[in-house]
């Protein structure tokens, strides 16, 4: 394994995605949520997925120039439809939007269709936190979760993200699949050519499915299914991560008249490549509107220090609050350098060697 450095990787994926017909603006946003992601640890979602983006280009699935259609624009909401472009650049501006609305009005919100993958939610939301105000965003996801009781993977990871500002030094950013895993996880344990942990995912006879690239396999052809937040009981809480995940499909899909379940498989009538006609959904909340901001972040910073200090399950050295982890590994990141194991070497060098650059040396 090898590490490189954050501004050289920055470089590296704006040069990529303008090679292949992003705009230099939107490239550089694209890279910012994509670095975000390794600078918090996320790997699956970093440079990790920069290759599952050149793909979906070339195959034609994702639009290098996004257009976005305003469908509706009433005061405090707006209804978007983002025909196929990308995916971070959509939510980049969805989020400011909902941010610059909520200045006006104390809440703003924007819905999305015929998005793309958007990355990690928590870019997102972390706008919203540093502009002194609660961000939450919903996406919905390819189709690999099943129902309680149920094998057919319908719903997708279906993230939540929750974000806002503390007087620590990271906002409170609570950012997670609505699935006991997400894909990209499974995608990076295939890299890493690691088996998936057991209750993850079953087969369609509700066997644990730990051979991860026959899952990843059975998971584009539906024959597998990964498993809700609690896994397949109730009694370990399976509805309430199937309820999470149902919630965020209809955020996802219902206000905006986009697709929704088995509409986001990415294939079309005859088995082709199709786009996935994702669907996100953005609300800033102004705290200025319901209280003094030094007040909100004196609250919230004292609910974090006291759960961090609150009495440990034995054998345990540490309670953490959401964003703590990730903001801790942004500073080893920023010293250390973006680790990149093997398989992803040769996904940087396949890239450069196609397009006829050479940036980074591996
Ligand atoms: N765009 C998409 O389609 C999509 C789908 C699924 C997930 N994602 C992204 O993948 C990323 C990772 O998701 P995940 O489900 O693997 O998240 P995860 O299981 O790693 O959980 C992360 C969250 O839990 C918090 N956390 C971690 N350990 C904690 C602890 N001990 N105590 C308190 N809080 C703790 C973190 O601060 C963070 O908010 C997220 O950024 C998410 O947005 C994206």
């Amino acid at each position: 394994m090898t590490h490189l450095p954050v501004a050289q990787m920055h470089d590296f994926m704006v040069q990529i995605f303008t090679n292949i017909g992003v705009p230099e603006t939107d490239a550089k946003i694209c890279a910012d949520v994509l670095i975000a992601s390794d600078l918090r640890g996320i790997e699956s979602h970093g440079i990790g997925r920069l290759k599952m983006y050149y793909d979906r280009i070339k195959q034609g699935i994702q639009k290098p120039v996004t257009h976005i259609d305003v469908i509706r624009n009433k005061y405090a909401t707006a209804v978007w439809d983002g025909n196929h472009g990308m995916g971070h650049v959509i939510g980049h501006k969805a989020m400011q939007t909902a941010i610059d609305k909520a200045k006006l009005y104390g809440l703003g919100s924007v819905a999305v269709r015929n998005s793309t993958h958007y990355g990690i939610c928590g870019y997102y939301a972390d706008m919203a936190a540093r502009q002194d105000m609660i961000g939450l965003t919903f996406t919905n996801a390819r189709p690999s979760i099943c129902p309680t009781n149920g094998v057919q993977p319908l719903l997708g990871t279906n993230p939540i993200c929750f974000g806002a500002p503390t007087n620590l030094p990271y906002p409170f950013i609570y950012d997670a699949a609505t699935s006991i895993s997400q894909r990209g996880k499974i995608e990076q344990y295939a890299r890493e050519e690691k088996p998936t942990p057991p209750y993850w995912a079953i087969n369609l006879q509700g066997e644990a499915q730990t051979d991860t690239k026959k899952l990843l396999d059975d998971l584009i052809e539906q024959t597998a299914c990964m498993l809700p937040l609690g896994g397949t009981e109730e009694v370990t809480g399976s509805h309430k991560g199937y309820g999470l995940s149902a919630m965020v499909e209809i955020l996802s899909a219902a206000l905006q008249n986009g697709s929704y379940l088995n509409g986001l498989w990415g294939r079309d009538a005859e088995g082709k490549a199709a786009p996935y006609c994702l669907g996100h959904f953005f609300l800033a909340i102004n705290i200025d509107f319901f209280t003094e901001i030094e007040d909100f972040k004196a609250i919230v910073t004292d609910i974090c220090v006291q759960l961090q200090n609150s009495k440990r399950l034995p054998g345990r050295d540490r309670i953490w609050v959401a964003g703590e982890k990730e903001y801790e590994k942004e500073l080893e990141v920023r010293k250390n350098g973006i680790p990149i194991i093997a398989n992803l070497a040769k996904n940087i060098r396949d890239m450069q060697e196609e397009l006829g650059i050479n940036i980074i040396h591996l």
